[in-house]
């Protein structure tokens, strides 16, 4: 990177039009493209010559896209999809197929841990879930065919965090890649490429739109393995569309501005969470009492606006807490302007099973609460209101 992310967010990839000189970049917003003659198109196809065939294929507003997050992660490649789900799976397809293994983090997003329970299982890859946050574990999951390691960090939503450099150091000693899910932290506070990650994704619906309008994925990685996925999202047809790329390629221009305020919302709320009485138990990476908070001033440069807290009135204090807010809105996902509130048990994490949600140290009355822009001290006055009730 050239500059420093604040400024490579707006300036990094060239987007204005070579033929009108827009500055925002046109949306391309077609399914196909017209060659000058049949050779070109044989050309073309035959990849003799580069250029656009049709939208499933590539498309520039979604090719500037994955530049874009490519060189914030620090990546030669990117790609986009049409969900973070289609990435998660785009990931799975592209390391390993029937006969090889992966190993999953037990505490992830609860999309991710369906698609791995329900799907992944059932196409002949092997799959053990361990606790990542334990090396140990890691290394004894290890197998001559494990192909992937997929982990979150911070993990959805506990906010347990994960030593990226232990396990990379675990993957490479055998023949396994590891993908990071950076979409809590994006890469202004955390860039997993700096710890040896071979592959990073996003939502990209999250803190990349920051606005809450659009569903997205991205992954990058060396320009092997994205060509490699890219070949695979063209055959499942996991294709973002033009006009959601050209969404993501604006409010990435303000994504600095977002994050920044977002958490340090979060660090004010957390730190008065901690302090309230009728909260027994706050996570939040930069508080200096996060199990984890060595690990998380090594590889995180900031706490990022993701808090869960544990009630002292349990299961029925938080329904009564999402009931009762007004400002922080009941609803899942996270990474908008809009601080939105949610309860995992019941909703994102409720398909799992008892076991697989104890594993992943989901409670009954566990709270997420994905902190927005608004000015802080109302959204403490509106979360104060309730919990002065409980
Ligand atoms: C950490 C994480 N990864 C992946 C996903 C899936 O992304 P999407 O909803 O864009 O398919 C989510 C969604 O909430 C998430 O929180």
């Amino acid at each position: 990177m050239k500059y420093r992310m604040e400024t490579e967010v707006v300036h990094g990839v060239e987007q204005s039009d070579p033929h009108t000189g827009a500055l925002s970049m046109p949306i391309y917003q077609t399914s196909t493209f017209v060659f000058k003659n049949s050779e070109q198109g044989a050309r073309r196809f035959k990849g003799e010559e580069s250029g656009y065939i049709y939208s499933r294929l590539g498309n520039p507003n979604t090719d500037v896209l994955g530049k874009k997050i490519a060189l914030l992660e620090g990546y030669e490649a990117g790609m986009t999809t049409g969900s973070g789900m289609a990435a998660v799976a785009n990931v799975v397809l592209a390391a390993a197929g029937a006969g090889d293994h992966i190993i999953v983090d037990d505490t992830v997003y609860g999309g991710t841990h369906y698609l791995i329970e329900e799907e992944i299982r059932n196409i002949g890859i092997e799959v053990t879930r361990v606790d990542a946050s334990v090396l140990g574990q890691v290394e004894n999951a290890m197998q001559e065919n494990t192909r992937l390691i997929m982990i979150e960090t911070p993990a959805n939503p506990t906010l347990k965090l994960i030593d990226i450099t232990g396990v990379v150091k675990i993957a490479h000693q055998g023949k396994a890649l590891v993908c990071v899910d950076n979409t809590f932290l994006t890469p202004f506070y955390q860039r997993p490429k700096e710890f040896g990650a071979d592959i990073v994704l996003h939502s990209a619906t999250k803190y990349i739109s920051g606005h809450g309008d659009v569903v997205a994925g991205i992954i990058v990685g060396d320009q092997k393995f994205i060509n490699h996925a890219f070949k695979i999202s063209t055959h499942y047809g996991w294709t973002l569309a033009p006009f959601n790329a050209w969404l993501l390629l604006r409010g990435l221009k303000t994504m600095g501005l977002r994050v920044h305020k977002s958490q340090e919302n979060a660090q004010q709320i957390a730190s008065w969470l901690e302090d309230h009485k009728a909260v027994e138990k706050v996570y939040y990476p930069f508080l200096k009492s996060h199990s984890q908070y060595d690990l998380a001033r090594k590889q995180q440069s900031g706490g990022g606006g993701i808090i869960a807290f544990e009630l002292k009135g349990g299961y029925e204090a938080g329904k009564t807490l999402m009931d009762h807010v007004h400002l922080c809105t009941l609803a899942v996902s996270l990474g908008d302007c809009d601080t939105l509130i949610q309860h995992p048990a019941s909703m994102t994490h409720a398909g799992m099973s008892e076991e697989a949600m104890r594993e992943a140290h989901i409670t009954p009355g566990l709270v997420r609460l994905a902190v927005g822009v608004e000015h802080v001290q109302d959204l403490i006055e509106d979360l104060d209101k309730v919990l002065q009730k409980l």
